[in-house]
């Protein structure tokens, strides 16, 4: 949706400014390239201006000495002139293509890094579609602006200096009289970025609802049939697609009156000034060359000042598109951690006194949790959905911050580790599986580098050759996009043994075989306990009878550890565990 707040900002001209410079940075590398382009323009813009001194030429050699050479020498003067042009021309639109594809590229990779670096809150609150949009549509604009524009401004804003040079050489007087309009042309110039930089805003904010409905809908064929929501979804799209015409029809609407406007305010000069130069001219003050190129000069202004005030538009919208990317590129990215490096560390885990509250949430998730689990214990945690269980365990990997009180692990508080080796200790199976568009070998080693052995032999005991076995490429089958060709249960699997290859001493199940039935949990179950062998395991899980061997039981409730024991002990207790367990077993 349209942001007010954001609309005003892109009007501040400071702002604008500020922007402006920094994109001016991403051409420093390529300044060689960049001044040879430059070059190729203004090479052009002389061979614009020269066509005065020709039209001079033409109009004393034709009409007042009547020289016979003029004949020959005029004509071929007009071809050198426009071989002088294109050759302006091809230097100028080649090299800035190349400086605008580097711009492109190297603010795409910026975009991603930070994407990658950024922090899991920013995702809870921010549309991904979004930064999708940012990455692949505001980047393209700013290449543009940051270029073509530029050179079309340098371009122009020369030829026209050129021409009014050559006005004050003809005639200075006139030429004067004709300046005046200057500053009128120059506030209504202002006046018109602004309302272009307003609409490329919006603009752009709706690329982004249009990419998001789009995706949305490409990722959920199924739910939307047997939804039969096609018209929902049909509608949700019309209202951004249409919220986007709008926004494109104010920016044509300032694009199409913007140049009329100049343009009249132009021509109205120009006539005063033609009319003084005509009388001047009847009066024998002004030669018939010196008229025929003054009004060349004049004319010659008329078109850089269309093509000027003509790349305004993309200027803005590049400029726009800088704010919005600029934005992402400076929102900080995770605290990379302390300095502590563990080469494997042992696997105590403590929580003390944590409460945790998410951003965009509605009251605390977590209250006072204390916790503390023996290197190599295994720790199961039930309770209702809803309940903490998963908050609880993403605060180990430092997805999130607590909002008071501590955790360690080996008696180190976990920001003193080293982020990334903080979560080089870490294995997780969340019960979202992430599959990425690949084999299902690249799936399981995921980035690492694993011999063929090591990744057959974690497919194995995550029963993924089961299933492998059956198909003709084998581990080097491809799962589709989010692995939409594999079965839930398979998925599922990739993803265990994708955690056993990490091969990590603390291992995160959260809910990891709730996609499984019942005799491959079994399986996956005998697996895992395996792998639990010297690691210390926190077990969520929604099948009680999947946890009963684990040697101590913690239940939550709203965000509380309620009742903590072996399996043994809470039955006896007869309290919300017993409960569970009843229910689970009686039904
Ligand atoms: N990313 C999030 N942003 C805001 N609130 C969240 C987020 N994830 C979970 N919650 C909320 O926190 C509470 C605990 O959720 P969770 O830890 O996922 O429960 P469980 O894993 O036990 O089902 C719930 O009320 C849930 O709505
Ligand atoms: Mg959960």
């Amino acid at each position: 949706m349209p942001r007010p707040e954001r609309a005003s900002k892109g009007s501040m001209p400071d702002d604008a400014w500020q922007t402006y410079k920094r994109l001016i940075g991403y051409l420093r590398p390529h300044r060689g390239m960049f001044a040879l382009g430059m070059l190729g323009a203004i090479v052009f813009a002389i061979s614009m201006v020269s066509f005065t001194a020709f039209a001079k030429v033409f109009g004393d050699g034709t009409f007042e000495n009547r020289d016979p050479r003029t004949i020959v020498w005029l004509p071929l003067a007009l071809i050198g002139l426009f071989l002088l042009r294109g050759l302006g021309d091809f230097t100028q639109t080649y090299c800035m293509g190349y400086v605008g594809r580097q711009i492109v590229k190297r603010l795409r990779g910026q975009v991603f890094e930070r994407m990658v670096h950024l922090p899991v809150s920013y995702f809870d609150r921010n549309s991904s579609n979004v930064l999708l949009t940012k990455l692949t549509y505001n980047t393209e604009q700013i290449g543009q602006a940051s270029t073509d524009s530029i050179l079309i401004t340098l371009r122009e804003a020369l030829t026209i200096i050129g021409s009014i040079v050559m006005l004050f050489y003809f005639n200075a007087r006139l030429a004067a009289i004709a300046l005046i309009m200057g500053p009128l042309v120059a506030w209504l110039i202002g006046i018109i970025n602004k309302k272009f930089r307003r609409y490329s805003h919006r603009i752009q904010d709706s690329m982004g609802d249009i990419t998001r409905v789009a995706k949305e809908t490409l990722e959920a064929p199924r739910v939307i049939k047997v939804y039969n929501a096609e018209n929902y979804q049909a509608g949700q799209f019309e209202g951004v697609n249409e919220h986007n015409r709008r926004s494109h029809m104010r920016l044509v609407l300032t694009k199409g009156l913007s140049n009329p406007v100049v343009q009249m305010v132009t021509a109205t000069g120009s006539a005063i000034v033609l009319s003084i130069a005509i009388s001047d001219a009847i009066n024998e003050r002004m030669s018939m060359g010196d008229l025929l190129a003054f009004f060349v000069a004049l004319v010659g202004i008329a078109q850089p000042l269309r093509a000027l005030v003509g790349v305004s538009g993309p200027l803005q919208q590049g400029i726009a598109a800088g704010q919005s990317i600029f934005q992402l590129i400076d929102e900080a990215a995770e605290p990379e951690g302390g300095s502590l490096v563990a080469e494997r560390v042992r696997g105590d885990i403590e929580y003390r006194d944590v409460s945790f509250t998410y951003p965009v949430g509605k009251g605390a998730a977590l209250h006072d949790v204390s916790l503390k689990v023996a290197a190599g214990e295994v720790i199961a945690i039930v309770g209702r959905s809803g309940s903490g269980k998963s908050t609880l365990v993403n605060l180990l990997p430092r997805f999130y911050e607590p909002d008071a009180g501590t955790i360690r692990i080996d008696g180190h508080e976990l920001h003193e580790y080293q982020l990334q080796n903080l979560r080089e200790q870490i294995a997780v199976v969340s019960q979202d599986i992430v599959l990425f568009n690949d084999t299902i070998r690249a799936n399981i080693a995921f980035g690492r580098k694993a011999s063929d052995e090591q990744i057959e032999r974690a497919a194995q005991a995550a029963l993924v050759m089961d299933f492998v076995r059956e198909l003709p490429a084998g581990l080097d089958t491809m799962v589709g996009d989010r692995g939409v060709l594999l079965s839930g249960g398979q998925r599922q699997r990739i993803s265990i043994a994708r955690a056993l290859l990490k091969n990590a001493p603390i291992l995160i199940l959260d809910e990891a075989t709730s996609a499984l039935d019942t005799e491959s949990e079994r399986f996956i179950q005998a697996a895992l306990e395996q792998l639990m062998h010297n690691r210390t395991t926190l077990v969520i899980a929604h099948r009680l009878s999947t946890v009963e061997k684990a040697s101590r039981i913690l239940v939550m409730e709203a965000g509380r550890i309620i009742e903590s024991g072996t399996h043994a002990e809470l039955i006896a207790k007869q309290g919300q565990y017993a409960m569970l367990h009843a229910m689970q077993f009686n039904a």
